[in-house]
């Protein structure tokens, strides 16, 4: 989904992550010196233990990111990858990527993944251990670990940074909030129940 690059390579040249001015700048981050490119910069190990353990989590998940953000070599090249692990029971909970297909490949465990589509239709897979599922690009997804053990995945993006949108964070943790009457209406609830979720949600 990302623009076609037109050098070999743009290693990211250090940048600020999470700064007001680090928006990633069409087609991406702009490219160190190629002189100063070294093997390293086209190596990453960060997905070789979770960022912090899934039981930590109230969704009994963790997602370790390996976008263009933590892996500079990959600017340019519109692909990335993730780590998910879920504990027993544990889901990594409903969310979209607006600019990347996910490819879902199930390291170890089973877990239940699924994505609607914009026709509403709900199509889901138990995959287990070797397998894969493919999410289409901007649906809404999720996975959930349906085994008695953990379970891993490693996701792959079609982009160097595919953006994410959890669904629950964005509609009743919005900040500044959105108006109780628009979600309560939104959700044909009462109010109450939109206070409920927000009090899980706003941080
Ligand atoms: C899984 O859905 C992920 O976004 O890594
Ligand atoms: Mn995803």
């Amino acid at each position: 989904a990302d623009p076609e690059p037109v050098q070999d390579f743009c290693v990211a040249a250090a940048h600020k992550t999470g700064a007001a001015d680090d928006q990633p700048t069409f087609p991406g981050f702009p490219c160190k010196p190629s002189s100063t490119v070294v093997s390293d910069d086209f190596f990453f190990g960060g997905l070789s233990a979770p960022a912090k353990p899934a039981s930590d989590s109230p969704f009994g998940s963790a997602v370790t990111s390996g976008n263009v953000e933590a892996f500079p070599g990959l600017n340019t090249l519109g692909l990335s990858i993730n780590r998910v692990d879920l504990a027993p029971g544990g889901v990594n909970p409903l969310h979209t990527h607006p600019r990347a297909a996910e490819l879902v490949h199930v390291v170890s465990g089973e877990m239940l993944v699924g994505f609607v589509s914009t026709a509403g239709k709900f199509y889901s897979k138990v995959v287990g251990e070797g397998q894969s599922f493919v999410i289409p690009r901007g649906l809404t997804h999720f996975q959930y670990n349906v085994g008695a053990t953990a379970a891993r995945a490693l996701t792959v993006f079609n982009s160097q940074l595919p953006g994410l949108v959890l669904a629950a964070p964005a509609l009743f943790g919005a900040d500044p909030e959105i108006p109780d009457a628009v979600l309560a209406k939104s959700f044909q609830v009462d109010g109450e129940i939109i206070k409920l979720l927000k009090s899980k949600f706003r941080k």
